[in-house]
């Protein structure tokens, strides 16, 4: 199981971290066959895996649900919970609900947007936590790439500068320009992940969906597909519809 150190230790020997989502104990199990570095039971599952219009429609029951699932299926690799929206807005909230997580058994939780001083106590009390700055789809009024001006590049510059002061030992970059994901993951010691980041992330992160083709029609541009599963499992689930109607039953 990758920990924080070795995620240090793989940016300082330039070897890429990969991390991808899943949501139950099948695919991470199969992620972990892989050899995945990182699985992220993602707040993406509400899109993914629910039909639901926002990852704010999902809570803490559906994030312990799903990650026991995962949990379950990925017994050596570390696991990352997502924080879902409104878990982390008061102190008291962020440090039951990220052990809670941590009692199903993630490895550790990831918060989303510049929540430093919440995040500084997190850690104190022995959680790891991975960041999530750019794109924060919690808050984002628009799907649009962040950081193309001047200011708001400096923002997340300095966002990025202040979770790694309050302790986080990664953090995911989503959809920001190359050149910034390049500044920021040579200013920070620890690695960086990116999603639409460029590829000079130390570390890349995709939604299992999309990395299969499941349902493309929903892929944002940035995603990387790396089979069609659509049309397969459409044609297989069709000859089982074809033989139950034809062949017979056995
Ligand atoms: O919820 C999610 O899947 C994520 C990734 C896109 C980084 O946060």
């Amino acid at each position: 199981m990758k920990t924080p150190f070795d995620l240090l230790q793989m940016k300082q020997a330039n070897e890429k971290i990969s991390m991808l989502t899943a949501y139950d104990v099948c695919f991470s199990r199969l992620a972990e066959a892989a050899g995945i570095d990182l699985i992220l039971v993602g707040d993406s599952l509400a899109n993914v895996v629910l039909g639901l219009k926002s990852t704010r429609d999902v809570g803490m029951s559906e994030m312990k649900l799903f990650t026991s699932a995962v949990c379950r299926g990925a017994l050596t690799t570390h696991v990352v919970a997502d924080m879902p929206w409104g878990s982390d807005h008061s102190l008291d909230q962020a440090l039951l609900n990220t052990a809670d997580l941590i009692n199903c058994g993630a490895t550790s939780v990831k918060i989303e947007g510049n929540k430093s001083a919440i995040i500084r106590s997190v850690v104190k009390d022995q959680c790891p936590v991975m960041g999530h700055i750019g794109l924060t789809p919690q808050t984002a009024k628009s799907r649009r790439q962040t950081g193309q001006t001047k200011e708001e590049a400096n923002t997340i510059l300095n966002e990025a500068l202040e979770l790694e002061q309050a302790g986080v030992f990664c953090i995911v970059l989503e959809h920001i320009p190359t050149e910034l994901g390049k500044l920021i993951s040579n200013r920070l010691s620890i690695p960086t992940i990116g999603i639409g980041a460029g590829p000079h992330c130390n570390g890349q992160v995709l939604v299992l969906h999309d990395v299969l083709g499941l349902d493309p029609s929903r892929s944002p541009p940035f995603a990387k597909q790396f089979e069609s599963l659509e049309q397969k499992t459409i044609e297989a689930l069709s000859s089982y519809n074809n033989w139950v109607k034809s062949t017979g039953i056995d």
